[in-house]
């Protein structure tokens, strides 16, 4: 006997129906959109991952139609049969690929009833956050989410390609692993056979990569998924997938050039878009000259402006005080027209609040001079000058900010980004991407209150500034790149250390003992001792780039089943309590924290 899916054998998706395919009998699987009653037709609109098809049936010349015992209902899964028609002209909706034709439908069963679903399934309703990840698997089938998944699913075939095509051989590294140092904290995974001992997950995988390349892989890569424990933000889980890279025998430019090809192979293929090549490159230094941020968005000019050297002398006891502690002061133009008022100038505070600047004070170039709080403390000599370096015209407004330069670059880049928007400056559909290299190699963390590697501990030293990491250490730049597109950090990467002399010596630099470092990273020392060879790479952020590609916001969006910003995931209720034995297995015992 054939089974109901043999006889229900489906002919092709709802998306797939079109004129050409008239006068055949087709059956279609799917899930109830709509259903409608008009004068006796009924109308049911089937959706699945194509499209949405119209089936009608007039239940007096096919009462079988009726789907016996069943009224069919929104997200019903049935499967019709019948003839496809042209519809009547008054129903023909061109706009819809599938729009000109409907079903007649002689046959209707229903494979699975539906609850009343807890939101409409369809795009654009208003439904909050914690309702969707709850029921994820219903939210999944919203049209809009289906393409951000099919989407993500063409973005790694075409990085796979690409990479094949190019050598690179896809290895897969452990989960089950030693900290790889990120930034974050690791998760840890107790285990069984090794009472209180625990495995991390790996935040990358950076030093088995490395290790490839001590074996010989030369070119590397994997699609893989990474965790990090870390404030979670709109572009950051903390599970998420990077496209890992890694070769050997390579100089940065080498690097640069293939994976900035393969960007744009991705951009191409995936959503037809030229990305403008070469892409440009700002050293760190000029990019946060000019922009206050090492991920700049260049869809937009607003470029930062020192002019401490005019300002420094001013009577303005903040101008000259942050001049004298070693800071600066930095303008932004904001170009005429615009529709910023007095209002719009004082309250821009409120953006810099979180960033601890001072303040931020304004000057406005009207047909009758300057109008500015500050008028009274800028000679007219200074407001010539300024008027010059920055290219004022009439209707202009500069805006300043006098602090320390870590205080002063954060806050001018964050208004930058903001008056950008809400002067509607930025054009949505462009793409612009760069690279930001010569990072410093290490920075100062009040946190850990030494310093640390701004990338990883695995990164080369420029070679030329070896010398001055005993003595000067915070002096020495990288060989470390980041990619950057429409203001996110896609990828980063660098040259790495491939001498353990050299490895200790950084591992020194950031305060590492030499029993630190072996217990950490004995077997990376081992290994760099048997003729590693020099090598380089980078990881791009994948789920990034396809929310880039998706035109979203959030990389929630192109996850099919991502944690909430606290990171935990209401549908399945992870994480949660253990059981009692698993404990003991573990030999783990759970201390209630104090409230
Ligand atoms: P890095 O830490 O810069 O480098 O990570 C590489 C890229 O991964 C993405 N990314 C994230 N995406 C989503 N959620 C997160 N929590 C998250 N954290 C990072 C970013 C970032 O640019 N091992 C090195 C790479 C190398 O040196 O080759 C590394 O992981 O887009």
């Amino acid at each position: 006997m054939k089974t109901e899916m043999q006889l229900l054998k489906r002919t092709q998706y709802c998306g797939q129906v079109h004129l050409a395919a008239v006068g055949t009998r087709v059956t279609l699987t799917g899930w109830v959109q709509r259903r409608r009653d008009l004068g006796g037709l009924i109308f049911i609109d089937i959706r699945d991952r194509t499209g949405i098809a119209q089936a009608v049936f007039n239940p007096e010349t096919h009462p079988e139609a009726h789907a016996e015992g069943h009224t069919l209902k929104p997200e019903f899964c049935i499967a019709i049969m019948g003839e496809l028609v042209m519809r009547p002209p008054e129903m023909r909706n061109p706009s819809m690929l599938t729009g000109e034709v409907e079903v007649l439908v002689d046959t209707v069963v229903v494979l699975n009833e539906s609850q009343t679903p807890p939101f409409v399934v369809e795009d654009g309703v208003e439904v909050s956050d914690t309702l969707r990840l709850k029921y994820r698997y219903l939210d999944l089938r919203r049209p809009g989410l289906q393409r951000n998944i099919i989407l993500r699913h063409h973005a790694a075939t075409s990085v796979r390609k690409f990479l094949d095509d190019h050598g690179f051989i896809d290895v897969e590294t452990p989960v089950l692993t030693k900290s790889t140092p990120e930034g974050a904290r690791d998760y840890l995974v107790p285990s069984r056979v090794y009472p209180g001992k625990c495995f991390a997950l790996p935040q990358s995988p950076q030093l088995f990569k490395q290790l490839l390349m001590v074996s010989g892989f030369d070119r590397y890569y994997q699609i893989v998924k990474c965790f990090r424990d870390e404030d979670l933000r709109a572009d950051r889980q903390p599970e998420f997938t990077q496209i890992d890279i890694e070769m050997s025998f390579i100089t940065m430019d080498d690097i640069l050039e293939v994976t900035e090809e393969m960007i744009a192979t991705l951009f191409r293929e995936t959503i037809e878009v030229d990305l403008a090549r070469p892409f440009p490159r700002l050293s760190h230094a000029e990019a946060m000259a000019e922009y206050g941020t090492d991920r700049p968005d260049l869809r937009f000019a607003m470029k930062l402006s020192d002019v401490t050297d005019i300002l420094a002398a001013s009577d303005f006891r903040v101008f000259s005080s942050a001049a004298a502690e070693g800071g600066v002061i930095k303008a932004l133009v904001v170009k005429a027209p615009h529709s910023l008022s007095r209002k719009d100038l004082d309250s821009l505070q409120d953006i810099i609040a979180d960033f601890g600047a001072k303040g931020v004070l304004w000057a406005r170039l009207d047909d009758d001079g300057w109008k500015s709080t500050l008028t009274k403390f800028i000679t007219p000599e200074q407001f010539g000058m300024l008027k010059i370096r920055l290219e004022i015209a009439p209707g202009d407004v500069v805006l300043f900010i006098a602090d320390r330069a870590d205080v002063a670059n954060p806050s001018l880049s964050a208004l930058r980004l903001h008056l950008a928007q809400r002067l509607d400056l930025i054009p949505s559909t462009a793409f612009s991407a760069l690279w930001v290299t010569s990072f410093p190699l290490l920075e100062f963390s009040e946190e850990a209150g030494r310093l640390v590697s701004v990338h990883h501990p695995f990164t080369a030293p420029l070679t030329g500034d070896l010398p001055l990491l005993g003595s000067d250490p915070d002096r020495v730049k990288s060989q470390a790149y980041d990619m950057v597109i429409n203001g996110y950090e896609v990828g980063g990467g660098s040259i790495r250390i491939h001498t353990r002399e050299v490895q200790q010596e950084v591992f020194r630099a950031i305060g590492l003992s030499e029993d630190e470092a072996r217990t950490k990273f004995g077997f990376l020392l081992d290994a760099l001792q048997y003729g590693a060879p020099p090598h380089g790479g980078i990881a791009f952020g994948f789920d990034r780039l396809v929310m880039l590609l998706t035109g979203t916001t959030s990389i929630r969006d192109v996850i099919a089943f991502p944690k909430t910003q606290k990171a935990y995931c209401t549908m399945t209720d992870a994480p949660s309590d253990m059981d009692p034995t698993q404990l003991a297995e573990l030999g783990l015992s759970m201390v209630k924290r104090k409230p």
